[in-house]
């Protein structure tokens, strides 16, 4: 029995009641307010969810003061060092690192599903040839339940399980495809020989006349990046996959809905805006003259790639990624490129500005993830695709981990009603 409350008197009738406090293993303990509309007819109101834990997971922990992220327990610069893609996803589905039976089952398994069905490979040729690539994978993503009727359903765990498996080993065919749609070359198709990261980057880059020339360190900063981005507890795009789950929905349209949050810039798009700024600055001259603007409050644009909701120290993802970008960089011959010149300015000026450093103000994964994404030659447009395939593995593991409580209710917020008052209709001809 926990003896441990919070009480919550209401002054107005002086009725109380003890809320239980609940304990994790990290973190900061949650008051379990859930009597509240029963006892005191009350809802607590709290826009963004700023201050409400929605449920109880076990899958990623994050310590935003101390800038700690752990995945399953296991810090993420452990995993980001020792760890594969793969290795990762079956650690976020399944709880546990896998022995090397359980990882070549499970890499024989999601190899066995890479393949896109036909009619979804049709599917693409609906789509204008300028298409934003996030429209299309949340198209694509969404249509796949009408493609893979064997296993929808979603009380059966085996059902589950092959829902995760064909979304984690699709992701990146139906991205690569995207690319390929988009640019005018042919489709190519999975390859069970490579890793997952190498299959990926073949299918984005080959070409009928000629395979894609593998960098090994090019591979290594995909696969890091991807590891980095697997998981970020309950944001934006995980809840709202959580939230369309607890209606009991099919994975693959909760996967788009989680697609689709994703894809704003407020979220997924910042990589993406780092880029353009940078394409902005144009020259290391101009730094100053945009640190000036940053600053200034009565100027909008502020430093992409710095700051965090979450992370007021350095986001440690960031730290790992910094490190793969600047060898990834200096492997492909490109730390003199104008664009990476002016980061790497830009970076080390901010990092000794005292309104940067008074705020706490760090650079955070998106600042060269972009960097990273843009020297292996991924298009802009297709930044948010790369984080929607390393993101897939989080939002089907929480999903799953959803699925498997013994009481799911659906998920329904209750709102502080501010409109009018109940009124009559009133006819037209009396309206004035
Ligand atoms: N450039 C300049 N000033 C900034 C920046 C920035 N990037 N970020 C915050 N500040 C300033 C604010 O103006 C504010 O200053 P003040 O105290 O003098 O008013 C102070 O720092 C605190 O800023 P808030 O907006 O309150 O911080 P918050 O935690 O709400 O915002 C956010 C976090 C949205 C990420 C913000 O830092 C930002 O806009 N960064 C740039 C965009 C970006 O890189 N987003 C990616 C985040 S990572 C991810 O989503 C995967």
């Amino acid at each position: 029995m926990n003896k441990e409350t919070v009480t919550i008197t209401d002054n107005r009738t002086g009725k109380s009641i003890d809320c239980p406090i609940k304990k994790g293993t990290h973190g900061p303990s949650v008051i379990d307010c859930h009597q509240l509309p029963s006892k005191l007819g009350l809802f607590t109101f709290d826009p963004a969810f700023v201050t409400t834990a929605s449920c109880e997971s076990k899958i990623t922990f994050i310590d935003g003061e101390k800038g700690i992220l752990l995945y399953r327990g296991y810090p993420i610069e452990q995993l980001a060092q020792h760890s594969s893609y793969p290795e990762v996803c079956y650690l976020l589905l399944y709880g546990e690192l896998p022995t090397r039976e359980q990882m070549d089952n499970f890499n024989h398994s999601i190899s066995q599903h890479t393949l896109l069905h036909e009619g979804l490979v049709n599917f693409y040729k609906g789509f204008r040839h300028d298409a934003h690539p996030m429209a299309m994978l949340v198209g694509v993503v969404g249509a796949m339940s009408g493609y893979y009727p064997d296993a929808l359903d979603i009380q059966n765990p085996e059902h589950r399980n092959m829902s995760a498996v064909r979304l984690i080993a699709k992701l990146p065919t139906i991205a690569a495809k995207i690319h390929k749609y988009l640019i005018g070359q042919p489709y190519v198709y999975p390859r069970n020989d490579l890793s997952y990261v190498a299959n990926f980057m073949h299918m984005m880059f080959s070409v009928p006349m000629e395979p894609y020339q593998f960098n090994e360190k090019a591979t290594r900063a995909l696969e890091i990046m991807l590891i980095l981005h697997a998981d970020h507890e309950q944001n934006a795009s995980t809840s709202t996959v959580r939230l369309a789950g607890s209606s009991q929905a099919h994975p693959f349209s909760c996967v788009a809905g989680g697609i689709a949050t994703l894809w704003g810039p407020a979220h997924g798009g910042a990589n993406e805006a780092v880029i353009r700024m940078l394409h902005d600055i144009k020259h290391p001259k101009n730094i100053q003259e945009y640190i000036r603007r940053f600053k200034d409050k009565d100027d909008p644009i502020r430093l992409m790639g710095f700051g965090h909701r979450v992370y007021k120290n350095y986001d440690p993802r960031a730290k790992i990624i910094r490190d793969s970008c600047y060898n990834l960089l200096e492997e492909l011959g490109m730390k003199q490129h104008v664009l990476f010149d002016i980061a790497l300015e830009l970076e080390r000026i901010a990092l000794e500005d005292e309104y940067f450093i008074e705020r706490k103000l760090y650079p955070n994964v998106d600042f060269y993830s972009g960097m990273i994404l843009r020297a292996l030659g991924i298009p802009l447009n297709m930044f948010t695709v790369m984080f929607a395939v390393a993101r897939t593995v989080g939002w089907v593991a929480q999903w799953m981990e959803m699925m498997e409580e013994p009481n799911l209710k659906i998920g329904r917020p209750r709102q502080l009603y501010t409109g009018a008052q109940r009124r009559d209709y009133v006819q037209v001809e009396e309206r004035i």
